[in-house]
C-alpha cells in the first residue's frame, strides 16, 4: 500500500492515480495543498504550526500513514525534508521524483538553477530519500533538452511530462519486490 505526500499542484500525485497504483493516504504539510484535492483516498494535513517540531509533526505523520496501511511512502512535490524520525519508520520505503539530473541541482529552486547555469541538458530524477537534500541513491533517471527562450515555466512543464511517466514505473516496481 502507497502513501504519498504532496505540498503543491499534485500533478505527480494524478499520474500515480491514473496509473492504477494502490494509494491508500495522501498527506501534506499543507492544509491548502491544491494536491490533496486530487485524491480519492483517505487524507490528512500535518502542519508544522501545530506541532512542538518538526520530529513530532513527522511521528504523528508516520502514525497515521501507518494505521493506513502504507508500507511504501512517495514524495511527489513534498518540500520538506522528512526527518530521521520518519525515515526510520520506512526504511529504504520512501522515494522521491526531482526536477534535474541528480546529483547535479539539488534543492528546491533546481530549475531556475539550471537555467541560469546555462545547462544544455535536464532531466528527471526518482531516487531513495536520506535525511539529506535530494541525495538518495538514484533509482532512475531521464533526460530532456533545455531549448533556447525556455522559461522555468516551459522547461518545468517538459521535465515533468517525463516526471509522470517515471514516477509510476519506478513505484510500481518497488511495489513488485
Ligand atoms: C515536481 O517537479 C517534482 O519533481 C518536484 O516538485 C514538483 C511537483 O509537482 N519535487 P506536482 O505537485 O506533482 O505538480
Amino acid at each position: 500500500m502507497i502513501g504519498v505526500l504532496v505540498s503543491g499542484e499534485g500533478t505527480n500525485l494524478q499520474a500515480l492515480v491514473e496509473a492504477g497504483l494502490p494509494i491508500t493516504a495522501v498527506a501534506s504539510n499543507r492544509r491548502d495543498a491544491p494536491a490533496l484535492a486530487r485524491a480519492s483516498c483517505a487524507t490528512a494535513a500535518f502542519e508544522l504550526s501545530e506541532f512542538p517540531d518538526r520530529t513530532a509533526r513527522d511521528r504523528a505523520m508516520a502514525d497515521w500513514l501507518e494505521q493506513q496501511g502504507v508500507r511504501l511512502v512517495v514524495l511527489a512535490g513534498y518540500m520538506h525534508l522528512l526527518t530521521p524520525a520518519f525515515l526510520e519508520r520506512f526504511p529504504g520505503a520512501v522515494v522521491n521524483v526531482h526536477p534535474s539530473l541528480l546529483p547535479a541541482f539539488p534543492g528546491a529552486h533546481a530549475v531556475e538553477e539550471q537555467l541560469a547555469a546555462g545547462v544544455a541538458e535536464s532531466g528527471a530524477s526518482v531516487h531513495l530519500v536520506d535525511e539529506g537534500v535530494d541525495s538518495g541513491p538514484v533509482l532512475a533517471q531521464e533526460r530532456v533538452p533545455v531549448l533556447d527562450g525556455d522559461t522555468p515555466e516551459t522547461l518545468h512543464e517538459r521535465i515533468k511530462s517525463v516526471e509522470h511517466r517515471l514516477l509510476p514505473e519506478v513505484v510500481r516496481e518497488l511495489c513488485a519486490r
